[in-house]
């Protein structure tokens, strides 16, 4: 597989509501072009779970639906990507917010060559995450409007920005899970990152 020739590895960032298809897209291009998938929310979970100094911050901050500091997570991004030997990198849910993005070109010194934008109606969104069934703390209808809300104040400026730079392909996110991932292959086949 190719990818662009410049120094840094390649990078996509994922990003779409809560319940869009993220991860799902994710797990089919992990498997189809090989690209390391690194899941923010998965990082912080994880997190969570190691009992580490931050994690009652960020079980407080997830059950809210509200976004963790930016060093947490871009350093939890970053520990994952320095010990990796991957050159394409797959980061989802990130960045939400535009200090979220700040923090990363801050800290890597890095830009997404490209970002993927799952487009789907809210109403869609909620139907999903509340049938989701993983035991997750946030998959509740009082933290899913949350999220909402947060997803729209916060990261929908993020994505326009990326829309801005050209750097934004949009996928509209209703369908069955392999229709949507015709789009996607799209994008890549597109970009010639990829030789099947
Ligand atoms: P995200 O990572 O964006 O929050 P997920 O990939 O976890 O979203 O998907 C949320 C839920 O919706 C999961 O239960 C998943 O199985 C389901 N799902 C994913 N894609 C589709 C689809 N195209 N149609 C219906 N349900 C889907
Ligand atoms: O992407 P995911 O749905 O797994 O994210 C779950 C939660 O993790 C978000 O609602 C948010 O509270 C937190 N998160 C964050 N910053 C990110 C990604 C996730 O604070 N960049
Ligand atoms: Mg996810």
């Amino acid at each position: 597989m190719q990818v662009k020739g410049g120094k840094g590895p390649f990078i996509c960032f994922v990003l779409g509501g809560p319940g869009s298809g993220k991860g799902t897209q994710c797990a089919k291009i992990v498997k189809n072009y090989g690209l390391t998938h690194l899941s923010a929310g998965e990082l912080l979970r994880r997190e969570i779970a190691s009992n580490s100094e931050y994690g009652t911050t960020i079980l407080n901050t997830i059950k809210e639906g509200k976004i963790v500091p930016s060093e947490v997570t871009v350093s939890l991004i970053q520990k994952e990507m320095e010990s990796s030997d991957s050159k394409k990198f797959l980061i989802d849910g990130f960045p939400r917010s535009e200090e979220n993005r700040a923090a990363f070109e801050r800290i890597m010194g890095a830009e997404p060559d490209i970002v993927l934008f799952f487009d789907c109606p809210e109403e869609e969104m909620v139907n999903r995450v509340l049938n989701r069934n993983e035991g997750r703390v946030d998959d509740n209808i009082d933290t899913v409007r949350k999220r909402l809300q947060v997803f729209k104040a916060l990261n929908l400026p993020v994505i326009n920005y990326y829309a801005r730079r050209g750097k934004l392909y949009t996928i509209n996110a209703v369908g069955t899970v392999d229709e949507i991932f015709e789009q996607v292959r799209a994008v890549f086949a597109a970009l010639k990152l990829v030789t099947e």
